[in-house]
């Protein structure tokens, strides 16, 4: 950052209200979003965080297509589940606005009719992707198709998950509609765009040239929009849920989605400042800082700008810190296929264990690659680290304090070379933060904060007031006082990641408005005041938490399975001569056992109605030898002999294979003679 500022505006990416927010979203914008807040508050700066509900666009109204209800009820459930967890979890937005507010409708209409009447659009007659059937056109996720960059089958109509890449629904190769899953026809219809190529020559000194500080990938991927070279972009759509484009002869035309969620940060910046809102958007003392995941780079890097620049009363943004994806057990987080750690779901299961989530979810953040989350690594970082490193050492220290000064601070004396190493370390340690925070590197950040607390367990470990005190307590004073005042400058360092601890440790020292000029300070508690008993900061994470959260995940990979299912396809036809040579019979079980050391196979007596049989069948997994005795089961009778585990099978017992793989013996439904024929 070259240029000082006086305030800070920093805005949230505002999540689609289709669903509850689940880790993913956490760790790529809210959690730093959050972090970055109350840092800048910390500093006794200026700022203003915006965050709030994209309630409009095709995700919404899929939703509701979906569950048959109406978009305005999907998108009132969600907005009010994702505030209140986004609350209970710390998040310290200034507002929590929803895009189908008036305020939003009145604002994006206005940024759109002042953009209109300046001849900044161009309107365009073209042929658009339609379903006859539903009676609509496609817009964005309205349709599927293959990805024309990457080849997946699985891309949408705006964009493609699996490369990023941004698209027009026509640049699908065999699209289907989402609707009915028809092949659309092309229908012609008129839309204003946004000409994006005429900002290209100042987007590009503004990023390439003005802005190489930005993060590699963020930086990587505007260049490669802009030298792709930008193409003029839609800024409707023909749709029935959104702001309607307010310019006559528009009817049944909205704001494309993307067009009006951007604007949703002025629009909350206006519900929560009122006349105020100018200075935080167009002041050129106040620096706007983006948080969004990497899918939103082109939106906020691009397009939103390009539509700033068209009006050109507004700031730019000088930053926009877009965090790559955190995958979960290895695999993809998805709201479609409800495969996420949910945030309202976490806050119920794991109450009280706010802090934990956003340590993890920052200590592993995917902020220059995609990074993995796992119920594994989350207890081995709580117990490992908070619990054993830094609820340890305030533990220690206020312990101590307690069994040898009856909880009161006290004095330090003379300082001697280890006290002073802390106290220099704790100061290098500050300013290593400083700079990782103001460069976005939070992830580090958090790291430097563990470092110090690190320190302090060193410090006890070195200068041993447990044994001192038994033969100088002046030196066990000035011990404790380094120690607790260590304490109190963690108390600081981890507010912007762990503030629910934070406020339990400040209450625990009985001290207030510690601030970030503060840190590094060795006088922040007073000799002789009062501090409180011990509380618990952080309580370990057991392993039937693991166990449970895993088996949650394992039972929705199996449920998503299960319902993308379908029969195999029929083989190629036979001629009844050749089945007929197949020789399939009925049977009854009278004896049925495990094979020693085979975990697969069951050995089967069968009554065949003959001289009887010994049959071998692989689903040991899936019955219990004793359920089968008695029963009668189909098995082809004239297969070869063959050799199992030692043993003679003659013949094939049959079974159905399941959408799990599993298998299920198969049998006449009514009672049949062991022997009759099958066919
Ligand atoms: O990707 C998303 O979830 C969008 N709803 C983000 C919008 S960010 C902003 F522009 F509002
Ligand atoms: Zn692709």
């Amino acid at each position: 950052m070259s240029k000082e500022f006086k305030r800070t505006l920093i805005t949230s990416a505002l999540p689609y209200a289709n669903g509850p927010v689940h880790i993913g979203h956490l760790a790529g914008v809210y959690v730093p979003a959050d972090i970055y807040a109350r840092y800048k508050r910390l500093k006794g700066e200026e700022v203003l965080f915006i965050g709030g509900s994209d309630e409009h666009g095709v995700p919404i109204t899929i939703k509701a297509k979906a569950e048959g209800v109406t978009p305005q009820d999907i998108v009132d459930r969600y907005h009010n589940i994702i505030k209140d967890s986004f609350k209970e979890l710390g998040i310290t937005f200034d507002v929590y606005g929803r895009t189908t507010s008036e305020t939003h409708r009145k604002t994006a209409s206005d940024f759109f009719r002042k953009l209109y009447d300046k001849g900044e659009f161009i309107e365009k007659t073209s042929q658009q992707l339609y379903d006859a059937e539903a009676n609509q056109f496609l817009a964005d996720r309205y349709v599927t198709g293959t990805c024309p960059h990457c080849g997946n089958e699985h891309a949408y109509g705006d964009q493609c998950e699996a490369c990023g890449t941004s698209l027009n629904a026509t640049d699908l190769i065999n699209p289907r509609s989402a609707i009915t899953g028809n092949t659309p026809v092309l229908k012609e219809t008129s839309h204003w765009y946004l000409p994006l190529d005429k900002w290209e020559p100042r987007l590009r000194q503004w990023i390439l040239e003005d802005h190489k500080e930005w993060r590699s990938n963020v930086y990587g991927q505007c260049k490669s929009w802009l030298d792709m070279g930008l193409q003029p972009r839609a800024v409707s759509r023909d749709l029935d849920w959104g702001i309607p484009v307010p310019v006559e002869g528009a009817e049944g035309k909205v704001l494309y989605v993307w067009f009006d969620a951007p604007i949703g940060y002025i629009s909350n910046t206006i519900d929560c400042v009122g006349d105020d809102w100018e200075k935080w958007w167009k002041d050129k003392d106040t620096r706007m800082i983006h948080f969004i995941g990497k899918d939103n780079i082109v939106f906020h890097c691009i397009v939103f700008p390009a539509m700033l620049m068209a009006d050109g009363s507004y700031n730019l943004p000088d930053n926009v810190p877009a965090n790559e994806f955190l995958n979960l057990e290895d695999n993809k987080i998805s709201t479609s296929r409800n495969y996420a750690v949910w945030l309202h779901e976490y806050l119920q299961e794991l109450p009280g264990r706010q802090d934990e989530l956003r340590y993890v979810l920052t200590a592993n953040a995917p902020e220059t690659k995609d990074n993995n989350f796992t119920w594994g690594d989350y207890q081995q970082r709580v117990n490992s680290e908070l619990v054993a490193i830094l609820g340890n050492f305030i533990n220690r220290a206020v312990v101590l304090t307690h069994k040898y000064f009856e909880g009161n601070v006290p004095a330090a004396g003379e300082l001697l070379d280890v006290d002073k190493e802390l106290i220099a370390e704790v100061e290098k340690l500050k300013n290593e933060m400083t700079e990782q925070l103001d460069a976005f590197r939070f992830r580090d950040a958090l790291r430097t904060a563990m470092d110090m607390a690190r320190a302090g367990n060193k410090y006890l470990q070195e200068t041993e007031p447990w044994k001192v005190s038994k033969t100088d307590m002046a030196r066990t004073a000035t011990i404790l006082n380094i120690a607790l005042q260590t304490c109190a400058n963690l108390a600081i360092a981890f507010e912007p990641f762990l503030p629910f601890m934070s406020e339990k440790l400040m209450k625990m020292l009985n001290v207030e408005n510690l601030t970030w000029d503060k840190l590094g300070s060795f006088t922040l508690l007073p000799a002789g005041s009062k501090i409180s008993e011990p509380v618990l900061l952080f309580e370990k994470v057991e392993d039937e938490v693991v166990v449970f959260q895993q088996e949650k995940l394992r039972k929705t990979v199996e449920q998503n399975k299960l319902a993308a299912w379908t029969p195999e396809p029929v083989k190629e036809n036979v001629e009844y001569d050749d089945f007929a040579k197949v020789d399939i019979r009925v049977g009854k079980v009278l004896e049925c056992s495990n094979v020693p050391k085979s975990k697969k196979l069951l050995e089967f007596k069968i009554d065949d109605g003959m001289e009887g049989r010994t049959i071998l069948s692989g689903i040991a997994a899936y019955y219990k030898p004793e359920d089968l005795v008695g029963k009668e089961v189909c098995f082809i009778a004239n297969f070869p002999p063959r050799k199992m585990m030692g043993r003679e099978s003659m013949g094939m017992i049959l079974s159905a294979v399941n959408a799990d793989g599993s298998l299920t013996v198969i049998g006449p439904q009514g009672e049949v003679k062991p022997g009759a024929t099958v066919g």
